[in-house]
């Protein structure tokens, strides 16, 4: 017998793209933290018919023994997967797989949680009882409305470009509270607690077109996007006088922590891990070339973390990771 190192327990994030991701960082955070013995790399798939599936199953017979999974491959995660909890069954996307020991596919959305315990433990927010507007109502609105619903704001609308989105989810979610469907154009004359950006506007350095009058003097704002500077909806809610401006970094190391907390049944800190992303991304200034292959970060293994990788959006001065 020669091999006296420790097995070390796969995962991943699979994605396109994926270079940008703080996944692997954040992963390697939490097992150091909790003196897990774990390797977790960002693998890129190609968005080509059937090669999720593939690099699903080829990272599962090899031994892996859980996923994130992020853009574009949610719902394609969400039919692969053999179970899926009572969220993600809803959400219609699965951001978070493992393999039981009968090699079953389960299936979490963690996205949700991620946002609300963000908001709620990480900033003392509240939903309860608050008039809550959400922007946006693709795949990462879908994802965290059951979560948001049932922290009970007493009213949620939805406002997105195309009304017909806003109004499916709506409908679908009806059961979960009071929840209605907006143009952008109806906001006129309302105003909220708290407003929600799930639109992808900001990534494209835009800005859905609020009416004026939406923030009061106690309203918060938060965007789902995060930045190394604030994102042209931030900078929106800044100057119409929002009383907290919030990105979604936060939410996205809670729900990371949602997913190893699936994987390893241990809870990790987070307030540190969001602290050592953010000063990650104040210092992520140099671009760098995107082609190069991810190496795997072995959490227990010669120490180094990977180098970090820059895409078209962190030369734009943002970063994304959903
Ligand atoms: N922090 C986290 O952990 C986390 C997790 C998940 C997602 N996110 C963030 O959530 C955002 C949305 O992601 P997604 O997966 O939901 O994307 P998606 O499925 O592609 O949906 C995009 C949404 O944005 C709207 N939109 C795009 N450009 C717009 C514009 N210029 N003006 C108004 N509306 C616009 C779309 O409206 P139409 O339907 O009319 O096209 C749609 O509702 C991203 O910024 C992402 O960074 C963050």
């Amino acid at each position: 017998m020669t091999d006296s190192q420790p097995t070390l327990d796969r995962y991943a994030v699979m994605g396109n793209p994926i270079a940008h991701s703080k996944s692997p960082f954040i992963h390697t955070q939490f097992a150091q933290q909790t003196g897990q013995a774990m390797q977790y790399e960002a693998r890129l798939v190609s968005t080509q018919a059937g090669e999720f599936a593939k690099a699903v199953a080829a990272f599962q017979s090899a031994g892996g023994k859980g996923l994130n999974i992020t853009i574009p491959f949610k719902q394609d995660a969400w039919r692969l997967a053999d179970k899926r909890s009572q969220r993600a069954e809803r959400a219609g996307a699965v951001n978070t797989l493992w393999f039981d020991e009968r090699g079953q596919r389960l299936g979490d959305n963690t996205d949700g949680i991620g946002l609300v315990r963000d908001l709620i433990n990480n900033h003392g927010g509240q939903i309860a009882g608050k008039r809550v507007l959400i922007l946006g109502a693709g795949g990462a609105v879908h994802g965290v409305l059951e979560t948001l619903l049932q922290a009970k704001p007493i009213q949620c609308v939805i406002a997105n470009r195309t009304v017909s989105k806003a109004e499916i989810l709506a409908t679908s979610f009806n059961h979960f509270g009071q929840i209605i469907a907006s143009t952008y154009a109806s906001l006129a004359g309302q105003s909220f607690d708290l407003i929600i950006n799930g639109t992808s506007a900001s990534l494209h350095g835009q800005l859905p077109p609020l009416p004026a009058g939406l923030i009061m003097p106690d309203t918060w704002c938060y965007d789902m996007m995060y930045a190394r500077t604030p994102t042209p909806f931030m900078q929106w809610a800044q100057s119409q006088g929002a009383l907290q401006v919030l990105d979604g970094l936060g939410m996205l190391v809670e729900q990371a922590a949602e997913s190893f907390y699936l994987w390893r049944g241990l809870k990790p800190n987070t307030a540190a891990v969001i602290q050592s992303v953010q000063q990650q991304l104040l210092n992520d200034n140099q671009p760098q070339s995107t082609t190069s292959p991810q190496t795997p970060i072995e959490i227990g293994g010669p120490p180094g973390l990977e180098p970090t990788r820059y895409g078209d959006w962190e030369r734009k001065g943002r970063c994304i990771d959903f």
